[in-house]
């Protein structure tokens, strides 16, 4: 995995002095659902590989997760979760489907709500950007949109089209795992229909290329996310729902060719439902993972989400994340975005730094992150092992970690 350094940044040459992060909006309350967060700045999803073979998530996550929600009011959001047995579609990913599934991630989310912080489960399918022959060896279709493959190579392998009955139960999975993650305490779901995964190869036009309800037009192809999240939100209501797309990024082959009109639509009709959802994550061009943690290529570098906070026009609060830095997140809710109530999630200095919202609202210096830790499976190194400062630890009264 080369590095992708040095880290992109929105607003960086823009931002100005505007004040430091102690004072800006970053530290101002902020209604999210039913939550009320005490600040805005949210830990992003991030991928980790700490799950078993089963993809069960190990004792030492609680951990993780309860450390990194230690300034109470904080909302974290999880890895990825998936669905259905079919969706983990890669070793050691987690899934929120069995009941010891069910209770490694109730013992997180006690963790999370022990500090007086939040817990949003993202959950997703991968569809295509499964392993192919990981998904084959379980006994599980390697499927996606349409058959279309990942790679452009001789060992490229084509995915199978999704049948009507599958799409269907693809649905009834994100429901059912949205109400597992509320049965296991969790504040609310984020449906991840982003960055080339199965939700999102339903949006992009270069992956779908069915020809019946699920694919040509954009009505079509955003058909199955809103579905999606009409009836997560009918089971655990929108106040407990949040989506998140990527509207520029090309990573796993998911460049839209008409990516203004298709998430004009989309945000059109997501209003249309007339509902108070928890949060809208949009991800910006500048936190394409594949140039921000595999160092491939930057797509559509200088387009901008303000169409989409425009349109979206405060429905509920938004999420924006990639690249941020301290300076570029205070110039983001306190000038660019300042019409709107908008959170800048961090992921990286999340994972390098527990107490990373004291350090952000102190000033304090953070520790680096090691990326080649990132993804070492089922280790405890690089994960639970970086130091929280010792000033927090003081003002905590507590001798160490
Ligand atoms: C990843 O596992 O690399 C990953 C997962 C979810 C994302 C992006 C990247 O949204």
């Amino acid at each position: 995995m080369p590095s992708a350094d040095p880290m992109p940044e929105p607003f960086q040459a823009k931002a100005r002095d505007v004040c430091a992060p102690a004072e800006s909006r970053l530290f101002k309350p902020l209604k999210v659902g039913n939550m009320l967060l005490q600040n805005r700045v949210p830990m992003a999803p991030l991928t980790r590989m700490r799950s078993d073979e089963e993809h069960t998530p190990l004792d030492f996550m609680a951990k993780y997760y309860g450390d990194r929600a230690s300034v109470p009011g904080t909302l974290i959001i999880s890895e990825a979760t998936a669905i259905s047995h079919n969706e983990e579609g890669q070793p050691n990913i987690p899934g929120l489907v069995s009941d010891p599934q069910a209770e490694a991630w109730r013992k997180i989310i006690e963790a999370v709500h022990a500090k007086g912080s939040f817990f949003f489960q993202q959950i997703w399918g991968v569809g295509r950007a499964a392993q192919a022959d990981y998904v084959a060896k379980r006994g599980f279709p390697y499927r996606s949109s349409s058959n279309v493959p990942m790679d452009d190579g001789e060992a490229a392998v084509n995915p199978r089209a999704m049948t009507e009955e599958e799409i269907q139960g693809t649905i009834q999975a994100f429901v059912d795992t949205a109400k597992r993650a509320v049965a296991a305490g969790a504040d609310g779901v984020e449906i991840h229909s982003a960055h080339g995964y199965l939700l999102d190869q339903f949006l992009s036009d270069k992956i779908n290329t069915r020809t019946d309800k699920w694919g040509g037009s954009i009505e079509n192809r955003a058909r199955l996310p809103l579905e999606v999240i009409r009836q997560v939100a009918a089971a655990i209501g929108a106040e407990r729902t949040a989506m998140r797309f990527s509207p520029f990024a090309g990573f796993q082959g998911s460049e839209k060719g008409d990516a203004q009109e298709l998430y004009t639509y989309l945000i059109e009709e997501l209003k249309k439902m007339n509902l108070k959802f928890a949060y809208l994550s949009l991800v910006e061009a500048t936190g394409d993972p594949g140039a921000l943690i595999f160092g491939g290529k930057q797509h559509n570098l200088g387009k901008t989400l303000d169409f989409i906070l425009e349109a979206w026009d405060n429905t509920s609060p938004v999420m924006v994340a990639g690249g941020y830095k301290p300076q570029s997140a205070v110039w983001a809710v306190e000038e660019h975005y300042k019409k709107w109530d908008v959170m800048v999630a961090f992921g990286r200095l999340f994972l390098a730094n527990p107490d990373f919202v004291y350090r952000l609202q102190h000033g304090i210096e953070f520790n680096k992150y090691n990326r080649s830790t990132f993804y070492l499976v089922m280790q405890e190194e690089g994960y639970n092992d970086y130091p929280f400062s010792e000033v927090f630890l003081q003002e905590r009264g507590k001798a160490s970690p």
